[in-house]
Formats: C-alpha cells, sequence, structure tokens
C-alpha cells in the first residue's frame, strides 16, 4: 500500500463539489444542440411525435430496403422499422469505405506491449470482407451462434462486424471471464463456431485465451470451428478439422463480399448480464433499432465529427464495447483509438501519454477508473498535453463528485463537458445523459432524458415520485435500441423488466429527480452488486461458492469500497469436518475466480456457524448488507429466527 491518502468518495456534496458547469459558449457555438432550448425543443417533439423523431434518424442509415412501418409495440414486443432490410456492417464500413472516407483512419490500435496499427476504413472493409467471406467458407450461417473470446484487437471488432455482415447473432464474452462463463455462454446460446486468440496482454503479462477455451469445450461438443489470432505466440494445442489460424484462413479468403440486407429485427447479438438468479441473462439485441440508437447517441451526446478522434476505454466484451467502440462510432464513421492493455501499464501515465500522442478529442471512462488515477497521483497526467481534448463521458456507475472534478480539472483542464450517460445492457443505447452544448452539468447526476426516451419514477403503487423523493426508474415509451428478450427465456425476460407496472419498463435501479428535472441513480435495487461499473449477481457468486466441497451456505453482499465503488463480502458457513483458515480462505476465493473470472473474487470471506435468517429460512441479505456496510445493526430484526447470530457476526466484524 502506498502512504498516499486514498481519495475521499463517500460523502461530499459541498455548494463547491455540486456547482453547475455550463458549456462554454465556444463549445455551445459548434455544437449540434446549442442550447438548452434547442433541447426542450427538439426532446418536446421526439416524446409527442417519437415515430417520426427515430425515422428521421434511422434515415440517415442506409437501408437496403426502406421501412414501411416505424413502429409495431405490444408490450413487452417491440418491432422497430418494420419490413426493413438493412445489413449493420455496411452501415458501419462500406458507406465510409467506399466514400469519402475511405482512407481515413478507423481504428488506431495499441497493444499493450506499445505495438501500433492503424487501420484505415478501406482496409477494415477488407477484413470484414475477408473474415465473412472466411466464416461463410467454414459454413457459419445466418442465425448461427459465434462466441467471440478476444482480446482488445483490431480483430475483435473484425469478428463482430464480419459476424452481423453475414447476419450470424455474435456472443462477446469478455476475456477476463472463466472458462465455466464460457461454457454456460455456450451452452445457453447453442454456439457452434469460436473466434479466438491464443493469448492477450494484460499488466506486462499474457493472458492465455485458448486454452481457457479448450477447457470449456471438454463439456460442450457442439463447436465445429474454431478461429485463433495469433497475437502473443504462447502454446497452445490446434485440433485438426475444427481449430485453424486467422491469418492462414485469411491469406486466401476473398475480399469481396457483397453485404445482404437482413431484415430489421435481424438478431444481432447476445450478450450476457447478471441478474438476482444464478444464471446470467442472454441479453438479444436487433439490428435496425440497435443501430439507430447507437448512432443517433453518439452523434447527440458526443457531437462526433469527423476530425474528432475518439477513444472509449472499455472492453469489447460488454455492452459499452458493443455500442460505443463498435456500432455507433463506426455508423458514425469517426477515427476511433483502440487500447488492448491495462491502464497503469507501463505505468498510470499510459492513456494520458496515448491522449497526448494521438490528439484525442473525446474520451469515454469509468469513474472507478478515474478514482484509481486520483490514487495514483496527479504527476501522471500532469506529464502531459491532454489540450486536445474537447468531450469527456463517463458511464458505469454514479460519478462521486471528488472524481468528476478532478476529471473536469486535471484531465478535462476545466473546459470540457462531462456527459454522464446512464444506460444499460438491456437498454442497448444512453439514455439519460447532457447534451454537452446544451445541458449545464452538475457532478453526480445523468441529467436529463435523451430524445424520445421518457422516464419516470415511480413509487410502490405505480404513483410518480414528486420531486427528491426516490422511487424505481422506469421508461414509459419504447425505443428502437431496447433488448428483444432474453435468448431462450421470454418468460424472465417479462418477468424482469414488464411485470412490475404493466407495460413499462423496469431499470432496476433506484433513482430520484430534482427539482429542475435532472435524474439522479441511486443505484440497483435488486441482488446485483457495481464492480468496478461491472455488473456481479450476488446469487452467482453465492452458487460459485457453494459448489466448492467445503462450504455448506453462503451469502455475498456489497460494501462500499473507495475504488471499485462497491466491492463483494461474503459469508461463508463451513461443512461438518472442515475448519476456517487463511489457507482456506484464498483456496475460496481462486475458486470463484475460477468460476466466474477475476473480477468476482470476494474482497473479504467472513466465516460464521450460521447465517441470519427468517423463520422460514430466507437468508437476510439487508442485515448482512448493513453489517458490513456499518458494522452494526440498527433495522428491524424482528423476523429474525436467531437473534445470537448477530451478536456473532457483529463480534465478528470488530475482529
Ligand atoms: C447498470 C447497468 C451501461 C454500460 C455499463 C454498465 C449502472 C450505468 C450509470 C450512470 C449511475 C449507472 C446502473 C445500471 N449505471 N451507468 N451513468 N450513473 N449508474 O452496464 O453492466 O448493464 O449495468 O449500471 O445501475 O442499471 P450494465
Amino acid at each position: 500500500m502506498s502512504a498516499k491518502k486514498s481519495p475521499k468518495i463517500q460523502k461530499d456534496h459541498s455548494a463547491e463539489l455540486t456547482a453547475v458547469h455550463k458549456p462554454s459558449k465556444e463549445f455551445s457555438k459548434k455544437a449540434r444542440i446549442p442550447s438548452m432550448a434547442a433541447y426542450e425543443k427538439l426532446y418536446k417533439h421526439s416524446i409527442d411525435k417519437p415515430e417520426k423523431f427515430w425515422a428521421s434518424e434511422a434515415k440517415e442509415l442506409t437501408w437496403q430496403k426502406p421501412f414501411s412501418k416505424v413502429l409495431d409495440w405490444k408490450a413487452p414486443d417491440a418491432k422497430w422499422f418494420v419490413g426493413g432490410k438493412i445489413n449493420v456492417a455496411e452501415n458501419c464500413v462500406d458507406r465510409h469505405a467506399l466514400g469519402s472516407r475511405a482512407n481515413k483512419a478507423a481504428i488506431i490500435w495499441e497493444g499493450e506491449p506499445g505495438d501500433k496499427r492503424t487501420i484505415t476504413y478501406a482496409q477494415l472493409h477488407r477484413e470484414v470482407c475477408k473474415f465473412a467471406n472466411v466464416l461463410l467458407a467454414r459454413g457459419v450461417k445466418s442465425k448461427d451462434r459465434v462466441l467471440i473470446y478476444m482480446p482488445m484487437i483490431p480483430e475483435a471488432a473484425v469478428a463482430m462486424l464480419a459476424c452481423a455482415r453475414i447476419g450470424a447473432v455474435h456472443n462477446v464474452v469478455f476475456g477476463g471471464f472463466a472458462s465455466e462463463a464460457i461454457l454456460d455462454r455456450l451452452e445457453d446460446s447453442g454456439a457452434t463456431a469460436i473466434v479466438t486468440a491464443d493469448g492477450g496482454w494484460r499488466r506486462g503479462k499474457v493472458v492465455a485465451l485458448k486454452p481457457t477455451v479448450d477447457e470449456a469445450l471438454k463439456k460442450y461438443g457442439k463447436v465445429t470451428n474454431i478461429f485463433v489470432v495469433n497475437r502473443t505466440g504462447n502454446d497452445v494445442s490446434m485440433k485438426s478439422g475444427r481449430d485453424h489460424w486467422w491469418h492462414e484462413e485469411m491469406e486466401n479468403a476473398s475480399a469481396k463480399h457483397e453485404p445482404k440486407g437482413f431484415d430489421s429485427e435481424h438478431p444481432l447479438f447476445i450478450l450476457y448480464t447478471s441478474g438476482s438468479t444464478g444464471k446470467p441473462k442472454g441479453i438479444l439485441h436487433t439490428s435496425g433499432g440497435y443501430l439507430t440508437g447507437t448512432y443517433a447517441t453518439c452523434k447527440y451526446i458526443f457531437d462526433m465529427r469527423d476530425e474528432d478522434v475518439y477513444w472509449c476505454t472499455a472492453d469489447v466484451g460488454w455492452i459499452t464495447g458493443h455500442s460505443y467502440i463498435v456500432y455507433g462510432p463506426m455508423a458514425n464513421g469517426v477515427t476511433q483509438v483502440m487500447y488492448e492493455g491495462a491502464p497503469n501499464q507501463p505505468d498510470f501515465g499510459r492513456f494520458w501519454k496515448m491522449i497526448e500522442e494521438h490528439r484525442v478529442t473525446i474520451f469515454y471512462t469509468a469513474p472507478t477508473a478515474i478514482r484509481a488515477f486520483i490514487k495514483a497521483g496527479d504527476e501522471f497526467p500532469d506529464k502531459h498535453d491532454l489540450s486536445s481534448l474537447r468531450l469527456l463521458g463517463s458511464v458505469g456507475e454514479p460519478i462521486n463528485p471528488e472524481a468528476w472534478h478532478w476529471y473536469y480539472n486535471k484531465i478535462g483542464g476545466g473546459n470540457c463537458p462531462i456527459v454522464d450517460t446512464w444506460w444499460q445492457t438491456e437498454t442497448g443505447a444512453i439514455l439519460i445523459s447532457p447534451i454537452p452544448g446544451a445541458t449545464p452539468c452538475i457532478p453526480g447526476t445523468a441529467t436529463r432524458p435523451f430524445f424520445g426516451i421518457d422516464v419516470a419514477i415511480l413509487d410502490d403503487e405505480g404513483k410518480e415520485c414528486p420531486p427528491e423523493v426516490q422511487g424505481r426508474l422506469v421508461i414509459r415509451k419504447p425505443w428502437p435500441s431496447m433488448t428483444r428478450t432474453i435468448y431462450g427465456d421470454k418468460a424472465r425476460f417479462k418477468k424482469t423488466y414488464f411485470a412490475d407496472y404493466p407495460g413499462l419498463y423496469t431499470a432496476g435501479d433506484g433513482a430520484k429527480r430534482d427539482k429542475k428535472g435532472n435524474f439522479w441513480i441511486i443505484g440497483r435495487l435488486d441482488d446485483v452488486l457495481n464492480v468496478s461499473g461491472h455488473r456481479l449477481g450476488t446469487a452467482e457468486i453465492e452458487s460459485a461458492l457453494v459448489a466448492h466441497p467445503a462450504v455448506a451456505e453462503s451469502a455475498a453482499v456489497g460494501r462500499p469500497h473507495d475504488l471499485k465503488g462497491q466491492a463483494v463480502a461474503v459469508f461463508v458457513s463451513l461443512k461438518l469436518g472442515y475448519e476456517a483458515s487463511p489457507e482456506l480462505e484464498s483456496e475460496l476465493r481462486n475458486h470463484v475466480g475460477k468460476v466466474i473470472g477475476a473480477i468476482a473474487k470476494p474482497d473479504d470471506i467472513h466465516f460464521t456457524p450460521a447465517l441470519p435468517k427468517t423463520r422460514s429460512g430466507k437468508i437476510i441479505r439487508r442485515l448482512l448488507k448493513e453489517l458490513v456496510t456499518t458494522g452494526t445493526i440498527s433495522g428491524n430484526v424482528t423476523t429474525l429466527e436467531d437473534m445470537s447470530v448477530i451478536d456473532h457476526l457483529k463480534s465478528l466484524l470488530a475482529k
């Protein structure tokens, strides 16, 4: 641990920290939406006539056959741009490659060790066409599921776009997930092909990927083709007939491929996210609506222009990487930076060095990263010229005022608006965010809804909460990039998102609205943690723990954490014959890492002979959460079956 004090994150709400920051006149003058009045006017139009608004955005894309109807809505089923035929990859690549942006950089990439590549739209077009032909030659067809497990290299985007191009459905699995997580996703999606790499670089080391895929495939037999990018040169075994080197396949592939138009509602991808059960949900997104949503939000919220150099630091394994690295930015034909590795490799100056070198103008990252940078010290950004930046973005969790101000002043030089963007894997695109030339920014609030998005905060009875009163965040009108279903589980889809209030989408977040109409997101209302901006289900962690032979029962809860936002605390009671020990503790931690992935490893493990339960045997997580947050329990404990459990836990935590 460094001697430096970690930043205070939780409570400071002094006037200085919640000051209102209006965009500069200079920014507003050039922006698409130059004032609050312009925002209000377009917002009103978009809510009065949402179909008109969305149709005009959709028409900026290339359709092979125009849509005949904008929306078919029978909650919870949405069909957008009915009758239209579109090829998503054609919109992201061909439009630019076969037009005036042919020689414009699409991707400026840096590998963690320092290797660099710049890929123009014309080159990207060649690569995508070739890989589309590779997939077709190996028998991958429209609607087949293709699992993608890749490091952050351009081939990840090429693979996604090639799938989109031929109508195959990709399922990107974050490269930090473990083999069992891959297996779950293979089984649930029924994937028949995999695109991966031998490994990727992370924190100066090779993270093996293909061997992790092989491990998963010991229990899944439906994969007939694996395409392997040679990235790191680590040892991998290749099964003849099934496993193919990417470079060998690409060498002989034709660079000619005509993009076929698919139905607007053709499935584009499945992306798994944690929910309140042990089984992650396969969020399904479709083509025309998803592309319209990501395209329009990039245009208005990131104010993307031809001269911009945009950088989103997310991984393609998360929805942010899908919507705001691959589809939205590329539909806008922007130049973007892509980076393979860790932010502190070789040191915490890496991002700032890259911003300086590539003259990045728009930078999109997460509060958890900002807090890590604050902790690392100002000397890192101070060494670099960050004056190319004009707009900053934040995503994943509410941004605390301290982080906001550091980001605004240290990185933005006090003159870049910060768009605090609220959205979810399910929403596909940003739904609540400042519009940078218009909306005054206030640290901690995502401010106002995007065009066409009808947000409300409701109480348990379904009545709208008055200002400053917390309730449930709902979306009252359908929007084009909304998820269409949980893959293979329509019933769970309805129950999760459309059952609380008939016909309305429930986000699962608590929120309140202030008197000016700004939305303040409080956090998840379900048993889902937000660790470093990533969703983790408590049930997932618990089911991983009870799969260990020593564990009888377990309960996972979140506790506040300076850097990660939330840390994972678990309570474990052991089976007879097992005893708590530091060795067992680290074994359990690694066990969770092996089952889910390193991000899910518990921060604290508390061994306890019993868990607090109701008389009917339900674990009362609320008490455990209070205990790890405050060290004590003040709430109602009358439902508790055995009071002595609490006293025991209190003394355990006091140690
Ligand atoms: C959950 C969605 C959206 C991409 C990254 C995470 C929280 C997200 C914000 C924000 C407050 C936020 C919510 C949401 N969240 N952005 N700007 N302010 N909270 O996607 O894994 O689907 O998680 O992240 O709780 O429900 P995800």
